[in-house]
């Protein structure tokens, strides 16, 4: 029999495969992912759903399926190998020491810990019975919020090195029959736009090659839907995200049993990984989160849970701002500046926010092909420096906050002069920039402490700064590291190697500067996911503000982020009356990047009246329970509401894409 089939008459099936050894629940308080070993010790993704009353029960799943002969019974392994006797994607192919392209991994034991009264954590040991190579597999559970975060380690214990040649993070199987995805692709100023496609027999690929910005064109978030089209209210969906801010690579393969088998990962492209021996090699996080009732109560789950648990200062304040990115450009000079931080206090907002021009002497930053890198302040512009501006901002009363992109560098600049071998590049061939510039090598430790030095010394020297807007505007091109050459460690590390470095540049910062407010931002919505929040406040979804492109985009940005993450400018763009562009950016994390004096009197006192309610109604929007009423997508309208935990507060936005808002703070 070639079909893998559903249990539907029990009775008929009940002596087809093997007695069940080990059979391992991942539970939330409503959800089951559960892993059971067969007869001869591969371990098995057997069930995925509604969490079952009685763990006993679970052992009886394996015995509801058909298994035929041959080697289908790999599809559902727990992370499939490459090179033995599986012949569908694998999570994780291997060279070893002696050359061997083969891997078979067996369950060796597991055990489960609970760290603390909401959470679980499950290891699973896994080894090939031939070589010395194991792996574990992580499943920690957020009980309430129903979330999994899993992950891998794989661990060398042979006499020398292996080549990682693919390494998942999670490898999921489920026995449905019909699955849909829904991906969120897009391109600058487009970003996350969605689509929902049945899914065919052969692999569905979501990746990014892009190094850096990799969110760019496509995000590491999905939807998969059973059964029928994702629904707001109903139906079972699973909501995940590949936490790596680097190249990912989501594979969604239907195999010939019509079976859904999810492999996420980095992007084995170009990247294979030598590991030394003795070494451990741990993969980022896959996150994901289940729910019986549609993608509204899947988003208030994940939403909840980056709230409470992952994003930095996730249940704190935020700050109101104006910025001058769009009311200057690179225009600007101390007295304007000035004039900029007295309009922040007359319109009512917290902070102000000095963005991209002011560094750079030599190449003066008065254009984006010039100076960055060079981080001393331009002293035509700002003759008596940052902390002039910083103090300005106090005695204002208002806060003063700057933007960064230090990961960064024009070849116009001092810092390229000094050290071009700090950027990636190949260095026989002709180099090929993304808005002028090129991408420093954060393999490199001494790039690192550079980078963290840019942050390190503006804090140091300017203690009262209250914000950081830290962008990052290049894809990686010409992909090639002068420090991992120097060192004798394959290029293939680069794209791996820069990300941590990343995060340890940010671990750094935080342990010296654990508080100060992050904003993410990548020329428009090239970052955010939940590896770097753990690091940042907030993020930045999109350059387009026009309002009612936002209303889409904020919309879709809800399913995965929690409004207090997600930061939401008032501009000129789009030809809607100022109370429409307000309403929209009152959202999620409401700032202004408008000329102030160009309102007139009554836009003004509109926007003092909007902020002071926005501090009343604030704490509803950023900690409550979000709930997307009507679908811009599928209505000429779009509605959500915010409920607080206590539910005695809620605050509803409701919008016609071509008219005015109505807008009602229930109390
Ligand atoms: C990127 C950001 C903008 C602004 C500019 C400055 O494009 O998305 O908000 O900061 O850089 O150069």
């Amino acid at each position: 029999m070639n079909t893998f089939y559903r249990a539907v008459a029990p009775f008929v099936l009940l002596s087809i495969r093997c007695v069940a050894q080990i059979t391992i629940p991942v539970e939330t308080t409503d959800f089951a992912v559960v892993l059971q070993s067969d007869k001869d010790n591969y371990l098995h993704m057997v069930y995925c759903g509604k969490k079952l009353n009685q763990s006993v029960d679970y052992k009886d799943i394996i015995s509801t399926y058909r298994f035929p002969s041959g080697n289908s019974g790999v599809y559902s392994n727990a992370y499939t190998p490459a090179g033995t006797w599986n012949l569908a994607e694998p999570a994780i192919q291997v060279t070893h020491s002696d050359g061997n392209p083969s891997l078979d991994l067996k369950y060796v034991s597991h055990q489960t810990v609970k760290p603390d009264a909401n959470s679980t954590l499950t290891t699973v040991q896994l080894a090939d019975p031939v070589y010395k190579l194991n792996v574990s597999l992580f499943y920690k559970t957020w009980q309430l919020e129903n979330v999994i975060e899993q992950w891998s380690e794989i661990t060398n214990q042979e006499k020398g090195p292996v080549v990682l040649q693919k390494y998942a993070s999670a490898n999921l199987f489920f026995p449905n029959n019909t699955f849909y995805l829904t991906s969120f692709q897009g391109q600058y100023l487009k970003e996350m736009q969605p689509t929902e496609e049945k899914l065919q027999q052969g692999i569905r690929t979501i990746d990014s090659k892009l190094g850096t910005r990799a969110m760019l064109l496509g995000t590491p978030n999905f939807i998969v839907s059973f059964d029928q089209p994702a629904q707001e209210n109903s139906g079972t969906v699973l909501l995940g995200q590949l936490a790596w801010s680097g190249n990912y690579k989501l594979d969604f393969e239907i195999d010939s049993y019509k079976t859904l088998r999810l492999i996420a990962g980095i992007n084995p492209y170009a990247s294979a990984y030598t590991l030394p021996a003795g070494k451990s090699f741990r993969t980022p996080s896959l996150i994901y989160t289940i729910s019986g009732n549609g993608t509204g109560q899947a988003s208030r789950q994940l939403q909840r849970w980056a709230r409470n648990y992952r994003v930095l200062d996730g249940k704190g304040d935020r700050l109101t701002l104006l910025n001058n990115w769009e009311a200057t450009y690179f225009d600007f000079d101390e007295t304007k500046l000035s004039g900029l931080i007295t309009d922040t206090k007359k319109l009512g907002a917290d902070m102000f926010l000095l963005d991209d021009g002011w560094f750079g002497n030599k190449y003066p930053r008065n254009n984006d092909d010039a100076g960055l890198g060079d981080w001393q302040e331009n002293v035509k512009k700002l003759p008596h420096g940052i902390g002039y501006l910083v103090k300005a901002a106090k005695e204002t009363g208002v806060k003063f906050g700057i933007w960064i992109e230090p990961e960064m560098v024009n070849p116009k600049s001092e810092l390229y002069e000094k050290h071009p071998d700090w950027v990636i590049r190949q260095p026989e061939r002709p180099e090929k920039y993304y808005r002028n510039q090129l991408v420093l090598d954060l393999a490199n430790p001494q790039v690192q402490d550079f980078v963290f030095g840019v942050v390190d010394g503006l804090f140091t020297k300017n203690p009262e700064l209250a914000f950081i807007k830290w962008d990052c505007n290049a894809v990686i091109y010409n992909a090639y590291s002068v420090w991992l050459s120097k060192n004798k460690l394959p290029q293939t590390h680069l794209y791996v190697e820069y990300v941590r470095g990343l995060y340890a540049v940010l671990e750094r910062i935080r342990a010296k500067h654990p508080k100060v407010p992050m904003m993410l931002c990548s020329g428009g919505g090239g970052r955010g996911d939940y590896e770097l929040l753990k690091y940042f406040t907030e993020f930045w979804p999109s350059d387009d503000t026009e309002p009612i492109e936002r209303i889409f985009q904020q919309w879709n940005y809800s399913y995965f982020f929690p409004s207090i993450t997600t930061d939401c400018h008032v501009t000129d763009w789009g030809k809607q009356p100022i109370k429409f562009r307000v309403d929209v950016a009152s959202m999620g994390k409401l700032g202004f990047d408008i000329v102030v004096n160009h309102l007139k009197p009554t836009e003004l006192e509109f926007c003092q009246q909007a902020l002071k309610n926005y501090s009343e109604f604030k704490t509803t929007v950023w900690h409550g329970e979000q709930y997307r009423l009507a679908s811009p997508y599928e209505n000429p309208f779009a509605s959500l509401m915010y409920v607080s935990a206590n539910k005695a507060n809620a605050v509803m936005f409701s919008y016609f894409h071509s008219s005015s808002p109505i807008f009602t703070l229930i109390k």
